[in-house]
Order: C-alpha cells, then structure tokens, then sequence
C-alpha cells in the first residue's frame, strides 16, 4: 500500500516539485499552503494533489490540519518540512517582526509539524522526517542572520531528533539547497544574480526545484534506512561543510 506523505508549503517552488516527485514515486500526497489560494487550487487542479491550507508557525492549527490530512489520506508516515519564508534586511534594520517571522516559520514550524505526527509514527515504528534547511543555515549569510539562524537551527533539530527517532524506525533528516531558481530567489534582482550570486557557484548556474525533490525522494525511500540525522547539500559545489 501506499505511503502518506505531507509537504509543507507544498504548493510552490522546491515544495511543489517535492510533492510531484514524491506522487511520481507512488506516494499519496498531501500539500500545505499557507495563503495563497489562487496558486494552490491552480497546483491541485494540474497535479491532482489535494491541498491544505493551515499556518505552520501555529501549533494548534498544524494539529487540527494534520487532522484533516489523515482523516481524508491516512497516517502521515512522510513528513517534509519545506515550509520557509525570508524577511532579509541588515541586523542593524532588522525589526523584532522580521526576526520573529522567520523563528516561527521556518524553525517553530519545524516542531509544530513534527510534534503532532511523532506519536504515531513510534507506534508504527516507521517514519520519515526531511527538513529542508539551507546553505546560509551552513554558512550564514549577510542580511540574513534571522533566516540562517533558523536554518541552523533546523540543522541541531534534525540531529537531535534523529537519535530519539533511531530505536522506533524513524529516520531524521536535512537537505540543504543552495541556490534554487525559484519565486523567492527570482525576487533578487536579475543583476545581483549574476554578478554576485551564479559566479560563487562553482556549476555556473542556480539548481533546479527537482534536483532538491530527488534528494528528499531518496531520504524518503526505504533505501535511505541507515540514513538519519545527516545534512544532504545540494548548492552546485558552493559550501562544502
Ligand atoms: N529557493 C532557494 O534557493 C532556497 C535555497 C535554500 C533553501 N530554501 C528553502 O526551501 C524551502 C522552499 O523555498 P521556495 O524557494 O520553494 O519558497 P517559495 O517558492 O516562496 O514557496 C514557499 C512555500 O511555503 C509556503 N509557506 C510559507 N510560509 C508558510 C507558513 N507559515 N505555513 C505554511 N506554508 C507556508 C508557501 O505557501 P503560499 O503559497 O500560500 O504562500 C509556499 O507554498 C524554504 O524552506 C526555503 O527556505 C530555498
């Protein structure tokens, strides 16, 4: 039988080509959105991926949405925790709003997500967690201390969380992505891109959406058995920890 899998922020970008890939790969796939409507009926209409629409940086609707996504699918066993968003400015122009955006989202979301599903993945003794954190969660990077110490944090999240999942058959792990030609790297300005951003990467060109989804389609594969708790960079040859 099929397993459940559920992307969050599935809808767009790395996430949408997640959950195409991961229904490729015969799982029944649910995907998270937070606002935007009109991309995420547009996304369920062409790929016949229902979707669900719940704020990862609540905990209690994460537990009411992941309600809903079992109810209709049944237990999630694969849950990737793609959700991110970035609020860049200087620390000295950083605003507490900026900061605690970022927190919530992409690090908060992390354990409001994953809390919920825990429980009955250990009583399956069968999981899967895939966190999608980022180079400058590795690297950090200027005008972005509030997204890369999230990113880092996603990173002592997964290596934590993999030792308590080891013993039930749950298996913790991160992907980072370098540059990826999505909505949110497309917003730099096409001049930034390249001239300072494409030449620091050593391949000469920003990763595509499915290159990130066949990494989290192997971590997910019973194949990626032995494998938790680690980091699966993938920037072109960018940063190498
Ligand atoms: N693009 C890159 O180069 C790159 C590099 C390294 C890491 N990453 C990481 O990869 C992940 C995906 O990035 P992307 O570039 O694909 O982003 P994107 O194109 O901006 O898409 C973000 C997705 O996350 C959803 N989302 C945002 N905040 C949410 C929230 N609070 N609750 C639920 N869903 C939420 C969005 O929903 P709506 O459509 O409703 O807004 C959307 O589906 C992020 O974690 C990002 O930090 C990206």
């Amino acid at each position: 039988m099929s397993r459940v899998a559920l992307v969050t922020g599935g809808t767009r970008g790395i996430g949408a080509a997640i959950s195409i890939s991961l229904k490729a790969a015969g799982y029944k796939v649910a995907a998270n959105y937070a606002g935007n409507d009109e991309k995420a009926k547009a996304f369920e209409a062409e790929t016949g991926i229902p979707v669900f629409k719940w704020d990862v940086s609540i905990y209690q609707s994460c537990v009411d949405g992941i309600a809903s996504v079992e109810a209709s699918l049944g237990a999630v066993e694969v849950l990737v925790n793609n959700a991110g968003i970035t609020r860049d400015a200087m620390f000295h122009k950083m605003t507490p709003d900026q900061w605690n955006e970022v927190m919530n989202t992409n690090l908060t979301g992390l354990f409001n997500m994953t809390h919920p599903v825990w429980t009955g993945m250990r009583e399956r003794n069968f999981g899967r967690i895939i966190n999608i954190s980022s180079i400058n969660g590795q690297k950090g990077q200027m005008g972005q201390v509030n997204y890369s110490a999230a990113k880092a944090g996603d990173l002592g999240f997964t290596k934590a969380l993999a030792q308590e999942g080891a013993a039930k058959g749950i298996t913790v792990n991160a992907v980072c992505p370098g540059y990826i030609g999505t909505e949110m790297v497309r917003a730099i300005p096409e001049k930034v891109l390249n001239e300072r951003i494409i030449p620091q990467i050593p391949v000469g060109r920003l990763g595509e959406p499915e290159e990130i989804a066949r990494c989290v389609v192997f971590l997910a594969s019973d194949d990626a058995g032995f494998i938790t708790g680690s980091t699966l960079s993938a920037n072109g040859g960018q940063f190498f920890v």
